[in-house]
């Protein structure tokens, strides 16, 4: 996991597996590829799936909110990050968790068992772990929760005698991913703490309250801590300054509009730092992203 940039991304056919609803508006949907051809993939990447062919749900099914939308016709390619990566003999099986917030993943929900779709992945810079770390926080917001799953497992796999303590935040149960996944056996070995905005689980109010909370209570040493994040960007404008306040290392997963995902349209930039100068640049958060170092990042809040 040192070596977090992209390498070998094409384009792949998979296989719809499964595709599951697992609350009112999110699903998770199971891929399969050959694990001959798509290259391993690290917590953090995405990938794009062609939703252009996949058919509307019948009328009644497609919630009143959507029914405008639902018409669009689907000219881009959608991003979405592994919430999971499992390679056994000559298959990969690529999960995503997705929330149906438009045309694209409306459609997503007709996917169906034996169903071929197009993958572009894996795209962008996943999370690293620099040397010598020995316990990770990971603070998640809504739907940052799929790559921070997808960290903390790997973590949990590559690194066994790391300390993980999970901050998850949603707006109410329902919504919160990392409580109704998933009963797998690591997820056991991760603390966690659990904060929806009207209180139907957990703290009630921000996990950034949480978060800052504990840290104030559980004094860490900052070089042997790294901070992982993922969701709304307010969010990461708050755990970055917190990062910042108690000097310890902070790697976060934007999100922007993303129409090509690998570089050539310039739809996603995120306006960086450059050290030791005054003046910042635009990079990509589809390709120099979607993981940044919260030092660089300049937060348009
Ligand atoms: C790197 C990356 C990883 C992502 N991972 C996931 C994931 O694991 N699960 C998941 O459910 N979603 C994820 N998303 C967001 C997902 O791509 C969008 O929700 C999806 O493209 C919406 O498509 P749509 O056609 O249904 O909605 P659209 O009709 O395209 O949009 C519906 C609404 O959602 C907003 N929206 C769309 N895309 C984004 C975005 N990228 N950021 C903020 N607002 C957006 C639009 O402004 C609009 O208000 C990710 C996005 C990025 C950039
Ligand atoms: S989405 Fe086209 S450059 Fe990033």
């Amino acid at each position: 996991m040192n070596n977090c940039s992209t390498a070998n991304r094409g384009i792949f056919q998979a296989t719809v597996c499964e595709n599951k609803q697992i609350s009112r508006r999110f699903y998770q949907l199971s891929l399969e590829t050959s694990a001959v051809t798509f290259p391993n993939s690290k917590p953090g990447q995405f990938l794009e799936l062609d939703l252009s062919s996949a058919a509307l749900p019948l009328t009644k099914a497609i919630p009143v909110e959507l029914a405008d939308i639902s018409q669009r016709k689907i000219l881009l390619r959608r991003p979405f990050s592994f919430f999971n990566v499992a390679t056994d003999g000559e298959k990969t099986t690529l999960d995503i968790l997705y929330c149906v917030l438009g045309a694209g993943t409306l459609r997503m929900t007709t996917l169906s068992k034996g169903d071929s779709i197009s993958v572009i992945g894996p795209l962008g810079n996943g999370f690293c772990v620099p040397q010598g770390k020995q316990t990770a926080l990971l603070v998640a917001g809504g739907m940052g929760a799929p790559p921070l799953q997808h960290l903390a497992e790997t973590l949990l796999r590559d690194y066994p005698g790391i300390r993980i303590i999970a901050f998850v935040g949603a707006k109410t149960k329902e919504e919160l991913l990392f409580e109704t996944e998933l009963g797998r056996p690591a997820t056991e070995k991760i603390e966690r703490i659990i904060a929806t905005d009207d209180g139907s689980a957990g703290y009630r109010g921000f996990i950034t309250d949480c978060f800052t909370k504990w840290l104030k209570e559980n004094p860490v040493t900052t070089d042997d801590t790294i901070i992982y994040s993922c969701g709304p960007e307010e969010m990461l404008a708050k755990v970055a300054q917190t990062a910042k306040e108690k000097n310890i290392d902070c790697q976060i997963s934007m999100e922007r509009l993303m129409a090509c995902g690998i570089g050539l349209c310039q739809s996603c930039a995120v306006e960086c730092r450059v050290e030791g100068e005054d003046q910042t640049v635009y990079k990509l958060c589809c390709k120099d992203g979607p993981v940044f170092d919260t030092k660089e990042v300049v937060f348009k809040l």
